[in-house]
């Protein structure tokens, strides 16, 4: 029997993949047998992540795209399907937070950042690689969110605002995709140690109550989240979609 979590001959591409989440999720994905496109705005860091994984005999292209650029995005969608002739995988994983405060001080221009670039580049990335995907008779999108976009906080608003609405692109997009065999899911990580949420860990105050609160009593590591990736990328999860899935140790169940 053929392995339901297999990805052999699939393309993906993973936003934001030199690091933190997307890194371990294009690690996932590349070790389960598709051809990666690794991606973030600096190459020199895809690169590495790249050779990595073509030394374990896996199939990598470096396509460097800063997403919240219209061109860099759709030279990035044009680019793999070039390359590999055509595309099955989105992974919209790279994301920004300018701002950490309450909402009621936060600058125009900080706020339309975070929509833009957590928002409408997704909605980019979506409708230029759907059309690809549905063309080889279905696809898979994950969008990475945040547990964010479930919860009020008084620091981290509009990232929540943003992440909240990633859910509602995903279950529109669902909607939409679902009669060509396309399938748009959200992985909605809570607090995992990466670069992108050091201000949050790396403060042993604000880390001992989270950990306190979360029933498995410890925050997450990338490796926890690729793999949720991975396996909504592939035939495992050929019957779910426009979901939510929350990897966060439990921290909202509580
Ligand atoms: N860590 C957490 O606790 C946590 C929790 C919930 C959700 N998330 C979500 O998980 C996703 C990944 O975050 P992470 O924690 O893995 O962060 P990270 O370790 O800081 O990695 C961020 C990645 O995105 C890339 N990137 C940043 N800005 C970009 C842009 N404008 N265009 C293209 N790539 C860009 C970075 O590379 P370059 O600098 O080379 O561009 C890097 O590869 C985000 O959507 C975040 O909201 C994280």
């Amino acid at each position: 029997m053929a392995s339901p979590f297999g990805l052999d001959n699939k393309v993906a591409i993973v936003t934001g993949s030199s690091r933190g989440i997307g890194r371990s999720i294009v690690e996932h994905c590349a070790a389960l047998g598709a051809k990666v496109v690794v991606s973030s705005r600096k190459a020199d860091a895809c690169e590495a992540v790249a050779a990595g994984i073509r030394q374990k005999g896996g199939d990598a292209t470096v396509m460097p795209c800063n997403i919240s650029r219209r061109g860099e995005v759709e030279a990035l969608i044009a680019g793999t399907v070039k390359q590999y002739g055509g595309l099955d995988i989105l992974v919209c994983n790279a994301a920004v937070n300018p701002y950490y405060g309450p909402l009621g001080g936060i600058s125009d221009e900080a706020f339309d950042k975070i929509m833009a670039s957590n928002i409408k580049s997704n909605l980019w990335l979506c409708n230029l690689a759907i059309p690809h995907m549905a063309a080889r008779g279905g696809g898979s999108v994950i969008i990475v969110s945040s547990i964010g976009g479930l919860r009020g906080t008084t620091v981290l608003g509009a990232y929540g605002i943003s992440k909240a609405a990633d859910f509602a692109l995903a279950r529109n997009l669902a909607c939409e995709w679902g009669p060509k065999n396309v399938r748009v899911n959200c992985i909605a990580p809570g607090l995992v140690k990466t670069d992108f949420a050091r201000a949050l860990w790396e403060d042993g105050a604000v880390l001992a109550r989270r950990e306190a609160e979360t029933p498995l009593r410890r925050i997450g590591v990338p490796d926890e989240i690729g793999p949720i990736g991975a396996f909504l990328a592939g035939p495992g999860a050929s019957f779910i979609t426009g979901q939510v899935i929350v990897a966060d140790g439990g921290v909202t169940i509580a």
